[in-house]
């Protein structure tokens, strides 16, 4: 199977996972990038069966209204049994680094909100030890040079992603080189700069669940 056919593999799977708790006043949480639109195009097949969603990012948004899909506000929602994105690195104690599509903030926003957080991803984002992919840091524009040489007094490498402007108006720093032993310290360490809007560990509020998709089929793997 293609990496693509793994996404899809992966998002179909997420919405027979949640499926049997859907229910008429359901509203699900909804990631950003291309294992989380696998997802979206898998869940409007049962758009009849839920009220409708809270995305991260303006793409998934107008994804979801394309399928007919109503999208709520978060601050008009109260609870969100599922929060269902993709990763860009994943460990076995389901801590990720995400961002590579520079939606981190409101997916950390939106999973902090869900009851249950299922990440969808292809084999290759399965990692012993997180780092190699860039770690993605969004800041505030102004505080962009000043974060980045804090970084720097931490190991890392940063990297302006130059030209991206975030839903958020926020500046992105990709971090190259970051040792990171411990990801929720690192977490921790990168929330105390000032300037940091947020970084892309997810370990402090980790995946409760991973559908992985290989090549002998999707597995499900809860943290260890
Ligand atoms: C978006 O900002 C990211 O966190 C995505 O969840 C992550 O980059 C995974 O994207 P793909 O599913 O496209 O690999």
């Amino acid at each position: 199977m293609t990496q693509d056919e793994l996404k899809r593999a992966v998002g179909e799977a997420a919405a027979e996972y949640i499926r049997p708790y859907l229910e008429d006043d359901s509203i699900i949480g909804v990631g950003t990038g291309s294992t989380a639109n696998c997802f979206i195009d898998a869940l409007a097949q049962h758009k009849h069966l839920f009220d409708g969603a809270v995305a991260s990012s303006e793409a998934s948004a107008q994804r979801l209204k394309d399928h007919g899909i109503p999208v709520y506000n978060l601050n008009s929602v109260s609870n969100l049994d599922f929060y269902i994105d993709g990763a860009d690195e994943i460990n076995e104690h389901l801590e990720m680094i995400k961002g590579g599509g520079a939606a981190l903030t409101r997916e950390k926003i939106v999973a902090a909100v869900a009851r249950e957080f299922v990440c969808v991803a292809d084999e290759s984002k399965l990692v012993e030890r997180m780092g190699t992919f860039p770690l993605p840091v969004e800041v505030i524009p102004m505080a962009r040079s000043y974060v980045a040489r804090e970084i720097v007094k931490l190991g890392g490498d940063p990297v302006w992603r130059e030209g991206v402007i975030t839903d958020n108006a926020g500046h992105i720093l990709d971090v190259h080189n970051l040792d990171i032993p411990s990801a929720i310290a690192m977490e921790e360490k990168l929330n105390q700069i000032t300037g940091v809007i947020t970084n892309g560990l997810f370990a402090l509020r980790p995946a409760n669940v991973l559908l992985l998709g290989t090549q002998d089929g999707v597995r499900t793997i809860k943290a260890s």
